[in-house]
């Protein structure tokens, strides 16, 4: 299994750049199904959940074709529709997305259920209430989400979000950008990458209004047109990096973000005593001091993100005093504790709160990512430790950060890559 070795407890000086984001990435793809005509991409992320999403659209017929390393163009006007492979389907949660386009393209989806990071129990009831208000029928059988709209095309309609969803708030604005009338939204999630999907769509001649507020109205049009569209940086991988820097302390400028999207973040950290300037499209961050106690608690976007709950975590187990730490999105997070514990960190948890006493020092030990963001916030302890980490289960993590290796190598991190034979595939959720 390939592992990444660090080597911890050196400070972190230099730029890193931040790459397209990869939620907006994994929805804005598959938006590209309801496209007559060629779609430009641009700051597209070099993940592996990128990979799959395009395979599955050349699977369905696309016509794909890298530009250069951050382009893509696509191309639908001739896909044909035919039930998702369960192999491709299976390997990433934002496969849900294809059951939104096709829906909204064809009048059909076929699409096994998605996988998913082991968060809990992730449900997909909001986005099926949602197809059901534009008058789809919605089965679940043979393995298949199989959602049809008699007479072909959905219809608009209103649907109340149970509870704010990134996923259904999407999924239900894919569906509704060739319905035939208004659809609403309400308590819909305000997430940049649901602006960046409206943004996108848009720029295709959908018309959909008040992304980023809880209240979001789409007018069907007849048909969207190709056109040129480039993602927005990716606020959690910018996250990541500040959290590095935190906990190995030095500085380092983190540049092609919008330090709006990261203000959570930022305010945090800054409470935890790391100095945050923020500039036009860079944040620099600095740590020299020690790290100060503080309690987090995750919620939906503006709140602090839910995916950066592990990697703040890892801040917080070097910090003087104790923290409390709240997961407000999911069931559960804190699979990578047990990991934590192994490099000497103090957590208790108990449902959805963890305590953390901060130590003075971590030390490094064998430890397996045992999901993205938790992998993630490995490396962020590795980073900070005494000794040698090694991180297993990395497919999890590069399904999300594009050349995470080389970019913390470049600001001075002693990280590499051990390549063994038999690498682990079985990559799933998001
Ligand atoms: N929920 C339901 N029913 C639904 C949908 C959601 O009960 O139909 C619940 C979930 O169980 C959860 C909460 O609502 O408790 C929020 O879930 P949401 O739908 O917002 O999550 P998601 O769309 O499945 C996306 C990201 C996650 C991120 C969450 C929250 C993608 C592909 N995934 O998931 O990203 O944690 O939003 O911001 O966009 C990650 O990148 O590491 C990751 C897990």
């Amino acid at each position: 299994m390939t592992k990444y070795l660090i080597h911890g407890g050196k400070p972190l000086h230099g730029t890193i750049e931040i790459s397209g984001a990869k939620n907006a990435a994994v929805a804005i793809i598959p938006a590209a199904l309801l496209v007559d005509g060629k779609c430009r991409i641009e700051n597209v992320p070099q993940i592996s959940d990128v990979t799959l999403i395009l395979q599955i659209l050349q699977d369905l017929g696309a016509d794909v074709r890298a530009v250069n390393r951050t382009t893509v163009e696509i191309d639908c006007s001739h896909i044909r529709n035919k039930p998702v492979p369960y192999e491709l389907a299976r390997k990433i949660r934002a496969s849900y997305y294809l059951v939104g386009a096709l829906l909204g393209r064809f009048g059909r989806a076929q699409v096994p259920p998605p996988g998913g990071c082991n968060l809990g129990g992730r449900p997909i009831d909001q986005h099926i209430k949602g197809f059901i208000a534009m008058g789809a029928e919605v089965e679940v059988h043979s393995g298949l989400i199989d959602a049809r709209m008699p007479g072909g095309r959905l219809s608009g309609g209103q649907v109340y979000l149970d509870m704010v969803s990134v996923g259904a708030t999407m999924n239900i604005m894919l569906a509704a950008a060739l319905a035939d009338g208004l659809t609403i939204i309400e308590n819909a999630a305000k997430e940049p990458h649901i602006v960046d999907l409206a943004n996108f769509l848009n720029s295709m001649g959908a018309n959909i209004m008040g992304a980023g507020t809880d209240v979001i109205k789409v007018r069907g049009v007849k048909s969207l047109r190709g056109g040129s569209y480039s993602i927005i940086p990716d606020q959690i991988e910018a996250g990541t990096y500040m959290a590095a820097v935190a906990a190995a302390g030095g500085e380092v400028l983190i540049q092609n973000v919008i330090p709006k999207h990261l203000d959570s973040i930022t305010a945090k950290l800054l409470e935890m005593g790391v100095d945050v300037e923020e500039l036009d499209d860079a944040v620099l961050v600095r740590r020299t001091g020690p790290i100060s106690r503080a309690n987090v608690k995750t919620m939906p976007y503006p709140g602090f993100p839910t995916d950066m709950q592990p990697q703040i975590a890892a801040c917080l187990c070097l910090a003087r005093g104790t923290s409390v730490l709240t997961e407000g999105v999911w069931e559960s997070r804190y699979r990578y504790v047990d990991e934590f514990r192994r490099m000497g960190a103090k957590i208790q948890v108990d449902g959805k709160v963890a305590v953390i006493e901060g130590v003075e020092q971590l030390t490094g030990a064998p430890v397996h990512a045992c999901d993205l963001r938790a992998g993630a916030a490995m490396i962020v302890a590795g980073l900070a430790a005494r000794g040698d980490t090694e991180i297993g289960g990395i497919y999890h993590i590069e399904r999300g950060y594009e050349n995470i290796v080389e970019k913390l190598s470049s600001v001075g991190a002693d990280i590499q890559i051990l390549y063994q034979p038999d690498d682990e595939t079985q990559s799933q959720a998001g």
